[in-house]
């Protein structure tokens, strides 16, 4: 079975951590998120699948290759201009054939039923299904309103209070039948959620929708991309974390070597070659990717610290991001869902508060930066 993955995106919301790797290739729990989709898609028999990139595109490609690795076959389609969600897939109508396909927001992470979707599509002889999910506050977001045999009655984008009917939306993944893209202008920016699927229902065509209580986190934001890791350690989707079982829900990878005087707090991942110094005290719910040091009496909590990272003495890193070979020098504090960038150098006694955001590559002298209390 065939499916479009889009991966295109800029993925504003996730910067600086997206302006060095694009939004689907983020690790999580030390595996890029497009790889947990890709084996997801391959667990239901999706094992082709065409990936609509756009930027940073080389970065799947030096990664996936042709699929092989993974026992599928990939096809790259890079655009020269974003497309929108819908002009990307009309750009790889070529290699879509005549079968149905799923379409995935390449951003999304789920333990969706593929095949209950794709029987729904079959039994309803739809021509498109929308998979929905519920959330809390369904004005930000555009909503989906059912029949009781589940046909579509409307798209209502981002209601008022009073104007919301139901709490689904729309999840990201579509079951479609290829026919549909003979009606999208080529090369143009064209969107499903405001183009064709409003079109379509217009014009009477059988769309679905396929409510579902999976899992699903769409991973625009860093905390959302913090969420994501929290959930899989707390075990909300089952994602198999990498390495052994250490102790009982703290997984290390290979040569990691932790102090005896270090703590590590249950659930925990830990990448190869991780170095925990004494007296540190990782976790809980932490992630720390590949050949990170944790130097001497530093506590990391509730935190991802990717590839490369070193946390110097006593640092404190709680609910934050910390990128990719980034040094931080002794006494460093950094909270409150803030994000370091890849590659930064942030000298001793620094804090990092409110969410703040650092740019890749930046040097940030001892003592620069400092969060006073405003109660
Ligand atoms: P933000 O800039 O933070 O909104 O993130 P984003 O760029 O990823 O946009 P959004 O979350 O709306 O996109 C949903 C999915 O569609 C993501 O997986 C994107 O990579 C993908 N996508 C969005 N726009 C395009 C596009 O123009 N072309 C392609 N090929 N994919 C796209």
């Amino acid at each position: 079975m065939r499916g479009v993955m889009l991966v295109g995106g800029f993925g504003t919301r996730l910067r600086p951590l997206t302006i060095t790797t694009p939004k689907p290739m983020l690790p999580i729990v030390n595996i890029p998120l497009l790889e947990l989709e890709l084996l997801h898609l391959k667990q239901y028999g999706v094992d082709e699948v065409i990936l609509s990139s756009g930027y940073l595109p080389d970065v799947f490609d030096e990664y996936f290759g042709d699929g092989s690795r993974l026992g599928m076959k990939l096809i790259h389609v890079t655009e020269d201009e974003p497309l929108g969600t819908c002009g990307a897939v009309k750009n790889v109508e070529r290699f879509l054939g005549d079968d149905t396909v799923i379409v995935c927001n390449g951003d999304i992470l789920t333990d969706l039923d593929i095949a209950a979707l794709f029987s729904y599509h079959m039994e309803k002889k739809a021509t498109v299904t929308i998979t929905l999910t519920p959330v809390e506050d369904p004005t930000a977001y555009g909503l989906v309103p059912l029949h009781p045999d589940g046909r579509i009655k409307e798209f209502l984008e981002k209601p008022s209070w009073d104007q919301v009917v139901t709490n689904l939306i729309n999840a990201g993944t579509y079951v479609i039948d290829p026919k549909v893209f003979q009606q999208v202008p080529p090369n143009q920016n064209y969107s499903f959620e405001r183009e064709l699927f409003p079109s379509l229902l217009e014009q009477g065509v059988p769309m679905y929708g396929f409510p579902s209580d999976c899992y699903w986190l769409d991973l625009g934001t860093p905390a959302k991309y913090l969420k994501a890791h929290h959930d899989i350690m707390e075990r909300k989707i089952k994602i198999p974390l990498k390495g052994k079982e250490i102790f009982e829900m703290v997984f290390a990878g290979d040569d990691v070597v932790i102090d005896e005087t270090a703590r590590i707090n249950p659930p925990c991942a830990l990448g190869d070659r991780v170095r925990i110094g004494p007296r540190a005290s990782v976790g809980s719910l932490c992630c720390l990717g590949d050949d990170v040091v944790v130097e001497a009496g530093a506590s990391i909590e509730g935190s991802v610290i990717l590839d490369g990272a070193n946390i110097g003495e006593d640092c404190v890193i709680e609910g934050s991001i910390v990128g990719k070979n980034t040094k931080l020098g002794k006494r460093v504090h950094v909270a409150e869902a803030s994000v370091l960038g890849d590659n930064i150098v942030a000298e001793e006694d620094n804090e990092f508060r409110h969410g703040v955001r650092i740019w890749p590559s930046t040097r940030i002298e001892a003592g620069k930066i400092r969060f006073y209390r405003t109660d």
